[in-house]
């Protein structure tokens, strides 16, 4: 196998097949993430890396809460639509033709439509780069009995595409 040497690092990033893709809910709006990850697992934490200068940032920044809401391929339209409209100028839950669904542990609407619900509350932010890591304390959730892994939606580089075979 012939190896090219590479120095461009956004190159090195395209390698990656795709990242889980969320709609996370802060205050009335919703925004689509492909940055997030567990964090920890004792306690229960997980990280979405926000740009500063969304909307959403200071949002979640003010209320120290937020919810990562799951969806799957049914829909891929609001996800997207949430991924490059801003809620500072628009009511995305109305436009995207979503339902707020009262959390249990948190004030965060969730998302009636995604089947996973995942409520967490800011324990920490850690600034990298370009965009500060919510770190979240997961405190409360739901998950649909129907759903499927398998419908979840995976997205990097401008493709989306759903989670690939099991080798093992
Ligand atoms: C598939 C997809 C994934 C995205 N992932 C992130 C992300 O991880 N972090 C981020 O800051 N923005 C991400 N964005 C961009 C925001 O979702 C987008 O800028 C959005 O319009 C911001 O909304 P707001 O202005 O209401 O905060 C993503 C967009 C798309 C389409």
């Amino acid at each position: 196998m012939a190896k090219e040497i590479i120095q461009d690092s956004s190159k090195l990033m395209s390698s990656f097949a795709s990242f889980p893709t969320v709609l996370v809910t802060c205050q009335e709006n919703i925004i689509t993430v492909t940055l997030i990850h567990i964090v920890s697992f004792l306690p229960p934490l997980l990280g979405i890396g926000i740009k500063p200068e969304r909307y959403s940032y200071g949002l979640i920044k003010e209320a120290k809460e937020f919810v990562v809401n799951i969806p799957t391929k049914d829909l891929l339209k609001p996800t997207i639509f949430c991924g490059a409209k801003s809620g500072k100028v628009l009511d995305k839950f109305k436009e995207a033709g979503l339902t707020k669904q009262d959390s249990l542990s948190v004030k965060t609407k969730s998302v009636k439509e995604c089947p996973v619900n995942i409520e967490c509350k800011v324990v920490q932010e850690l600034v990298t780069g370009d965009r500060t890591w919510f770190v979240g304390e997961i405190v409360n959730g739901r998950i649909a009995d129907d759903y499927k892994i398998e419908d979840s939606i995976q997205y990097w580089r401008g493709v989306y595409r759903l989670p690939g075979n099991i080798l093992k």
